[in-house]
């Protein structure tokens, strides 16, 4: 059941993210860039950040997303949530100093907003959140060594008494003076049709519990591979000669340049489950080119504002 998946420690995580939410200033939200529609918990901004919290949104592995979709995902998500400011990046490939403007944009995203109440912006007390596997720890990681290096010129230390309020760990940094929760708020991601649960499948968002459904999510992907005409890259790298729409032919030809013969055999010798694992892994290391699973969700966005346009 790949709707019921979600662990109970992530559920108190939702819980404690909830509780925390009144002593913050801002809310960093981080997602795949792939999927600006699959999973995103639109519970946390009905519920919490529509009324009063600065809400920023980083989509995040730009690079494996299709570049001509990138701004489409912001105004997308715009469209949807325009109390929320969206961004996107690579945060694995990021520099200090890109690093640096992204924080100062964010922090000014948050400052700027209607929503934020603080009288004075001396101090800024931020969370990160986001559904499993988008770069929530990637980000405060980065965070961390930016903030480690100023610490070392500027001596910044914790102040106890402002500590304890947040959480037993926050990052600092003096100029300006920013709180980061140091663990990450875990969304629960919103499965609302099939194809959405095979988009989380596909990215890493949602953990491949039956290693035996490995081939419907394989072709799942062949499926999108095809429909986003992305045929040349796994044309070539499964040493086909032309597209396939079934993903046995491929399959069977990657276990053979691969030679997984190792675990789960079939009648030919083949370990199809350990390929299609395999393929799945290359989908999502963007081995097969760059894609945004969510291309068809803003077609058709675009489609129906030129036909409202055109009336
Ligand atoms: P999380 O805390 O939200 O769960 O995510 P985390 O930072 O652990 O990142 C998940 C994976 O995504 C990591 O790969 C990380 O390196 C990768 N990642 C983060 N940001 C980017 C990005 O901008 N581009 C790309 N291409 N990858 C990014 P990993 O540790 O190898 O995990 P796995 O998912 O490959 O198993």
């Amino acid at each position: 059941d790949m709707i019921r998946w979600f662990p109970g420690h992530m559920h108190r995580g939702m819980k404690d993210l909830e509780q925390s939410l009144s002593t913050v200033d801002g809310i960093i939200e981080v997602h795949d860039a792939r999927i600006p529609h699959s999973g995103r918990n639109t519970q946390l901004y009905q519920r919490l950040v529509g009324g009063h919290k600065p809400h920023v949104l980083i989509l995040n592995k730009s690079d494996l997303a299709d570049p001509n979709y990138l701004n489409k995902s912001i105004e997308y998500i715009q469209s949807e949530q325009p109390n929320t400011q969206v961004i996107h990046t690579s945060l694995a490939s990021i520099d200090m100093k890109e690093m640096t403007n992204l924080f100062g944009r964010l922090l000014q995203q948050i400052v700027e907003s209607p929503r934020y109440t603080r009288s004075s912006t001396v101090e800024y007390n931020i969370v990160v959140c986001g559904i499993p596997n988008v770069g929530k720890s990637t980000f405060i990681n980065k965070l961390r060594n930016l903030f480690a290096n100023k610490a070392s010129c500027e001596q910044v230390g914790a102040s106890p008494g402002v500590t304890r309020k947040m959480s037993e760990k926050v990052k600092i940094s003096n100029r300006p003076k920013v709180f980061v929760r140091d663990t990450p708020g875990i969304l629960e991601p919103r499965l609302k049709s099939a194809d959405e649960s095979f988009r989380l499948l596909l990215t890493n968002s949602i953990p491949i519990q039956q290693r035996e459904l490995s081939d419907i999510i394989a072709d799942y992907g062949l499926f999108l591979l095809n429909k986003y005409d992305k045929q040349r890259l796994y044309m070539k790298y499964c040493e086909l000669d032309k597209p396939s729409d079934d993903i046995l032919p491929v399959l069977l030809s990657l276990a053979k340049i691969k030679h997984c013969t190792q675990i789960y055999r079939d009648k030919r010798g083949y370990d199809l489950t350990g390929t299609a694992l395999h393929f799945i892994n290359e989908i999502n290391k963007g081995t097969f080119g760059q894609i945004t699973f969510d291309q068809d969700i803003l077609d058709e966005k675009e489609n129906e504002k030129l036909n409202d346009t055109n009336l």
